[in-house]
């Protein structure tokens, strides 16, 4: 005889519809924030081979990008800057230069979308360095957080000049959310805010990343970036975080690191970010390309988990094409 429960979970599972009245996790357009490269020295926008369907762009097709993106319904846009090799240096100069990359960028997309989407900066050295580190090194070639943390003041400065609303501080440097903020606050820049990157790994899937800034690094960044078997560690990072000041704090990578996601979003009393990082965009991407993996399916259960997980913002490369779907 077979048995016949009395509780069936099944039932709730019935019809679309069904399946829609009781979804817990939704995901909206406005959650999405699209990462973006402006890059010198080029005429046209030149595509990042290992993040297929991302580019790097011209300051015009920025422009145009950025607002068929806050067009699309998308929370924001986080820019980050593309300097030529030849104008890097050890101080990483371009980054507080109001001409550098990616304060023009800023300026510019300020002015053109005023305060119609969020505008934020990523506020670190490693793209404007020679030698690719997020801060500047002292004798002994070591990165060194206190004198990093004067040129990230700097950057900021600059960065809320350019008209950024939110400041994205991810060289994972000791007491950079308080420098900043004080920084900010003593020049008047009370209402620029910082997401901070406040539990940020050392991983291997910021490879296509590298690619897409055109990085110099030598080495690797695991003095500052956090060890991927640590997961107290990360508590602590986002309590200082929260009590130097961030507005959000930032899991990154998200789709490892989903625990974090979960128990950050458990102690934090700002909202939780994630970065869906690019690779995991490059990871879905070529599975897909290849047939092994239904694409569309795996993008929306991929940001469904890290919603799920307890994040209300998620920065993808995904943002704009998943918020015209959500529409
Ligand atoms: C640092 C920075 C990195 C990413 C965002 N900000 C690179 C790094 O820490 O090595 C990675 C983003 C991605 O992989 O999509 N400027």
């Amino acid at each position: 005889m077979s048995v016949s429960p009395v509780i069936r979970p099944r039932r709730l599972r019935t019809t679309p519809a069904m399946r829609r009245l009781v979804a817990e996790t939704t995901l909206a357009p406005r959650q999405l924030v699209l990462p973006m490269f402006v890059a010198d020295g080029i005429d046209e926008p030149r595509p990042i081979s290992s993040m297929p369907g991302v580019v790097q762009h011209t300051t015009d097709s920025l422009r145009k990008a950025a607002e068929e993106a806050v067009a699309a319904g998308v929370g924001g846009l986080m820019l980050f800057g593309v300097p030529d090799a030849a104008s890097k240096d050890a101080a990483g100069s371009g980054a507080d230069d109001p001409d550098g990359v990616l304060n023009r960028a800023l300026r510019q997309l300020a002015a053109d979308l005023g305060d119609g989407t969020v505008l934020m900066a990523d506020t670190c050295l490693d793209e404007f360095t020679d030698h690719g580190h997020c801060g500047v090194l002292d004798d002994a070639g070591r990165v060194d957080n206190d004198a990093t943390l004067d040129r990230y003041v700097a950057m900021s400065l600059a960065q809320a000049r350019a008209g950024a609303h939110l400041l994205g501080p991810s060289g994972m440097m000791d007491g950079q959310v308080a420098a900043i903020r004080a920084a900010l606050d003593a020049e008047g820049f009370t209402d620029t805010g910082i997401l901070a990157y406040a539990a940020k790994y050392a991983s291997a899937f910021y490879g296509p990343f590298r690619e897409a800034v055109g990085s110099s690094l030598q080495g690797d960044r695991r003095t500052y970036q956090q060890d991927p078997a640590n997961r107290l560690e990360a508590l602590r990072e986002v309590r200082l975080d929260l009590d130097e000041g961030a507005d959000i704090v930032m899991v990154k990578p998200a789709m490892s690191y989903l625990d974090l996601v979960r128990d950050v979003a458990e102690i934090s009393d700002v909202p939780v970010a994630a970065y869906q990082i690019s690779g995991e965009y490059s990871m879905i991407s070529a599975a897909a390309e290849r047939g092994w993996i239904d694409r569309d399916a795996a993008i929306l259960e991929s940001l469904t988990s890290i919603r799920r997980a307890g994040a209300s913002i998620i920065l993808t490369y995904w943002a704009q094409e998943v918020a015209a779907w959500l529409g």
